[in-house]
């Protein structure tokens, strides 16, 4: 018998929790802009410590934030683009729990300092073994409801989701491979700079399919539903889809500049940086067109300003990427804080901001309302988090590029201007912007969670909603 209603209580389960972990993600995110500020803000060699919150802070911002917004929206989209329920109820559960318990495990044995020391796979064997099988079953739950689908066509933010499914799961496998010596400690198989060109193929496509690809899935669904327009050019998006894939997967090597990898193969990944800048500004200017004919929209809605700003913040950083990738420019770039402003401008300014915008138009949908208790307050919402981003960024960029210049100032007797100890003092001023901008944008997650909590709870219904027939 086929089901009559969408499997809603997945996405409303997932959706919550992106609100909860983006809280607890950010809050840890100011803490360690504090710390960076006052170093003895908290017990040092402790749980507490920068070393052991800051991993703590991108695993949670990343997979327990991001993550959870990503299961939502696949979950929402294909179910509604292929006029079906969702494939398995109790496979989905699964995943939902599956995920929770990794970021609960996440969350104990970083602070523990149980690490395998590889940037975004930090966590321990036998957590890598249950991230594996809770995505392969969320590829059975995705796949299973494409290939059940009622239209023919699958509509493009679905080709985007199956991209970072599949790639996500051959990078978890392939990076995570290990030697266990203990329950809590491993060894990776592989050896010197094969194990940092398997890191950093990882790490880059982490960013490219988990922190890109999956979030332009997301908008080219909610950023034509909130316009009430069709997308721009759906020819452009399918262009779009596949340059952005081919292309990411080459570019790894830009973040081993200089190092012992082969010099051919960091040239590579600086050739394919470049290229890489043109399918991720078609994909952004076909997500602002879509706003053509509907720009007065702008005026009265914060749901649509999020998204647009969020692909503003994306055309940034994906030039502002590209240009970090030529070897001269990085020269400079590299080990500074101009990394950690390009960083923000990607995942506060785009990934933070799209999801959201898009769970302000998603959750008053999962609770039988017409919209979020308070309009008023998603536009102070909007505009804290833009000054906070634009703090963030625009303070790191200069620190960055102010650290560059000092550490490699020379004097005409060719010693150095100046000792490293004056460029991390001169840095404090812009770290207190840092904090201050942080501190907004978190402001702003506190207000999201009373809206929504006012919008659930004077909710209609939380009954799923019906199968809507294909026209
Ligand atoms: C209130 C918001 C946030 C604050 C205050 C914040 C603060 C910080 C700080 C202080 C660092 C360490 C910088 C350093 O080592 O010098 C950091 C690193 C990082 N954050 Fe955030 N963050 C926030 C939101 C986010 C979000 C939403 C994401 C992702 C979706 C994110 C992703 C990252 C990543 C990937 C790094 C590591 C960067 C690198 O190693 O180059 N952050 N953050
Ligand atoms: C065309 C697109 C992009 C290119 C070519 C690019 C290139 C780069 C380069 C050259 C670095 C510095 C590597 C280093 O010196 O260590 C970097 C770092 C980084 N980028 Fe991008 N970027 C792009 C887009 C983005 C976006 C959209 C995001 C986030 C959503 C992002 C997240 C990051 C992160 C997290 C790092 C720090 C990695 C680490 O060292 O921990 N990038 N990127």
């Amino acid at each position: 018998m086929t089901a009559t209603h969408y499997n809603d209580k997945v996405v409303r389960q997932f959706a919550i929790m992106t609100v909860v972990w983006g809280i607890v993600g950010m809050l840890v995110g100011v803490l360690i802009a504090a710390q960076l500020l006052w170093p003895d803000l908290l017990p040092p060699y402790s749980f507490l410590s920068y070393a052991r919150l800051r991993p703590l802070h991108t695993n949670a911002v990343i997979f327990a934030f991001g993550g959870s917004a990503l299961f939502a929206t696949s979950y929402y989209i294909v179910q509604r683009t292929c006029h079906v329920r969702l494939f398995l109820d109790k496979l989905a559960a699964f995943t939902f729990w599956g995920w929770q318990v990794v970021i609960l495990l996440a969350a104990i044995t970083l602070p523990l300092g149980m690490t395998t020391s590889k940037e975004y796979a930090e966590l321990e064997w036998p957590i890598d073994i249950l991230i594996a099988i809770v995505w392969v079953a969320y590829a059975v739950v995705f796949f299973g409801t494409i290939a059940q689908r009622k239209v023919k066509h699958i509509y493009v933010a679905n080709w985007f989701f199956a991209a970072y499914i599949i790639t996500i799961a051959v990078l978890h496998i392939v990076n995570s491979l290990a030697v266990p010596v203990t329950l809590t400690k491993s060894y990776s198989i592989y050896p010197g700079v094969v194990d940092a060109m398997v890191q950093w193929w990882y790490g880059h496509n982490a960013v490219g399919f988990f922190l890109t690809a999956a979030f332009l899935g997301m908008m080219y669904y909610f950023v034509p539903k909130q316009a009430g327009r069709p997308v721009y050019s759906y020819r452009l998006s399918v262009v779009h889809f596949w340059a952005l894939i081919s292309t990411y997967m080459w570019a790894g090597p830009h973040h081993l500049h200089y190092t012992t990898l082969p010099d051919w193969a960091q040239s590579l990944g600086m050739v394919f940086s470049l290229i890489l800048l043109a399918p991720s500004w078609g994909g952004m200017i076909n997500g602002i067109m879509t706003l053509s004919g509907a720009w007065h929209k702008l005026r009265t809605d914060p749901i649509l300003k999020f998204m647009i700003v969020s692909l503003s913040f994306y055309g940034m950083s994906t030039f502002e990427g590209p240009m970090m990738s030529i070897k001269t420019v990085n020269s400079l770039s590299h080990y500074t804080d101009w990394t950690i402003g390009h960083v923000h401008s990607g995942a506060l300014g785009w990934v933070a901001m799209i999801s959201i915008g898009t769970m302000y138009a998603l959750i008053p949908k999962l609770y039988g309302r017409e919209q979020m208790y308070s309009t008023k307050l998603i536009d102070v919402h909007f505009w804290t988090t833009t000054i906070g981003v634009v703090l963030y960024i625009t303070s790191m960029w200069i620190a960055g590029v102010m650290q560059g210049l000092m550490w490699r100032a020379t004097n005409a007797d060719g010693t150095l201007t100046y000792a490293f100890i004056e460029s991390i003092k001169s840095t404090y001023p812009y770290y207190a912007v840092r904090l201050a901008g942080g501190t907004l944008v978190f402001a702003g997650m506190l207000l999201m969670a009373w809206n929504v909590w006012k919008t659930i709870a004077a909710r209609a219904t939380t009954a799923d909603s019906p199968v809507v027939q294909p026209a």
